[in-house]
């Protein structure tokens, strides 16, 4: 059992194999660059991944995760993974996908304490601040889990919306779409939650910043 992990290497020759046998230039041409026009804010669960359940491939999708697919402001790896998709890759679409069954958003409803990860918890307890009105409002459970869900990923479409990064790319006339999507762990289908924005006027008058002189 201690060896398992060797499958994952056997499994990856079985993979090169048989990529190789459709197109004998895969990985040549795979290796000359990535243009992908997505980029991907998942949740870090294992049963939400973002190439196998969108039919894409490698290639096609610049993918960044976290727990609860957070967009925090000061979160420099996000920052950066952002940077690079919309001032270099020059993504056309940013796709915020949640979960219902999230972990990370059902332990932040609760009172207990975890541990370091409290501190990134944090981030979606002030999202149920937020809309705690209309969530208190919602008597059965399941279905007030499944609203923080999908308002936490609307909470993180604008969070997107809000940076220089895309708001910069927006000014020079760049299409940029950011979409919120929930995926449903049970049936296996996302949902859109409608919530796209593509404009700066999109966001509160508060987070609209002029340009840069
Ligand atoms: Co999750």
């Amino acid at each position: 059992m201690e060896k398992s992990y060797l499958k994952l290497l056997e499994n990856n020759k079985a993979w090169v194999g048989e990529k190789l046998k459709q197109d004998s230039e895969y990985f040549s041409k795979l290796a000359a660059g990535q243009k992908p026009e997505y980029l991907w804010i998942g949740c870090s669960d294992s049963r939400v991944p973002a190439n196998e359940i969108t039919g894409t491939s490698p290639g096609e999708i610049f993918v960044h995760r976290n727990i609860a697919n957070m967009v925090v402001h000061s979160d420099m790896n996000m920052l950066s993974v952002l940077s690079y998709a919309v001032d270099v890759l020059k993504v056309k679409h940013i796709i915020v996908c949640g979960h219902y069954g999230c972990g990370g958003v059902l332990a932040a409803m609760g009172n207990k304490q975890y541990g370091l990860i409290d501190n990134w918890l944090r981030h979606i307890k002030d999202v149920y601040h937020i809309h705690h009105k209309e969530l208190e409002m919602i008597k059965d459970i399941k279905a007030r889990e499944n609203r923080l869900v999908q308002l936490n990923v609307i909470e993180q479409v604008y969070d997107l919306g809000k940076t220089t990064i895309v708001q910069n790319a927006w000014e020079r006339g760049q299409l940029i779409h950011i979409h919120g999507w929930v995926y449903d762990i049970h049936d296996g289908l996302i949902n859109d939650l409608n919530v796209t924005i593509k404009a700066n006027n999109d966001l509160e008058a508060v987070y609209q910043l002029d340009d840069l002189k």
